[in-house]
């Protein structure tokens, strides 16, 4: 059991639409409820959903984040594109930058340096997304990986009391498939160790549900989940709080 302050991010990619708001009653009840007085609740919808979903959570704790930005910081020709500004406008507190989902799309370490800094300059809190593939863990390339995604991806950022970083190994992630427990362990650490003074808050993402959340939750340095699939249900989003804590 632990008794940690945790992060339970809800990530939900390019799913959901304006009904999807009722299966936020639940978990807003929930957020009130005394089972969670020791986390915190973000949720991470698309970005057509950022201010319905403000205008829902005005009466709680949950926070509400976006899933990546433009780079630019001030406003200008892009189309398609919304910045950190245009985030925080729509009532985010939080946005994802580096998931691999966006890497893989072409998103490299001094593009996600730019978004970074950018959305710190706005206010918002980052979940700085790293990790390596399969092939890279193969070649037992892991730590070099982590090492220059954060290096690259935190350069010249002095100050990080508001990066949160979220291991999420690529093979992990809708694979159903974690890392064991004891290299997760390791990993977490050794990402911690990259870092000066008091390290960030590092949260684990990858196939966390309800049914692998008892060994996840024994691995003592991790601050929290960053949960894809199973957070766009609410009860297997409340479950996996709750087991957490019991
Ligand atoms: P998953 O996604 O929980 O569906 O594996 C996690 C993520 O991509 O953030």
């Amino acid at each position: 059991m632990t008794n940690k302050y945790m992060y339970f991010i809800a990530n939900w990619k390019m799913y959901g639409s304006i009904s999807s708001i009722n299966s936020l009653n639940k978990v807003i009840k929930f957020s009130k409820s005394k089972e969670i007085n020791k986390g915190r609740l973000i949720y991470c919808p698309p970005y057509t959903l950022i201010s319905s979903f403000s205008k829902k959570f005005q009466n709680c704790q949950i926070g509400l984040g976006g899933q990546n930005c433009h780079e630019s910081e001030t406003d200008g020709p892009y189309t398609g594109f919304i910045n950190a500004r245009m985030l925080k406008n729509a009532g985010a507190q939080f946005v994802i930058i580096g998931h691999s989902e966006n890497r893989a799309n072409g998103e490299n370490d001094k593009l996600i340096n730019l978004k970074i800094k950018n959305s710190i300059n706005s206010k918002l809190k980052v979940i700085f997304c790293i990790g390596e593939t399969l092939s890279e863990k193969r070649k037992k390339k892991t730590k070099s990986i982590l090492s220059k995604q954060i290096k690259i991806g935190l350069n010249k950022i002095k100050n990080k009391s508001n990066i949160f970083i979220a291991y999420e190994p690529v093979w992990a992630i809708g694979t159903g498939i974690i890392p064991k427990s004891k290299d997760l362990y390791e990993t977490v650490n050794y990402i911690k160790s990259k870092f000066k003074g008091k390290p960030p808050r590092v949260l684990y993402g990858g196939s966390v549900n309800p049914n692998n959340i008892k060994n996840l939750k024994e691995v003592s340095n991790i601050d929290g989940f960053l949960i894809g699939g199973a957070s766009q249900n609410a009860n297997k989003f409340i479950d996996i709080v709750k087991k957490t804590y019991s």
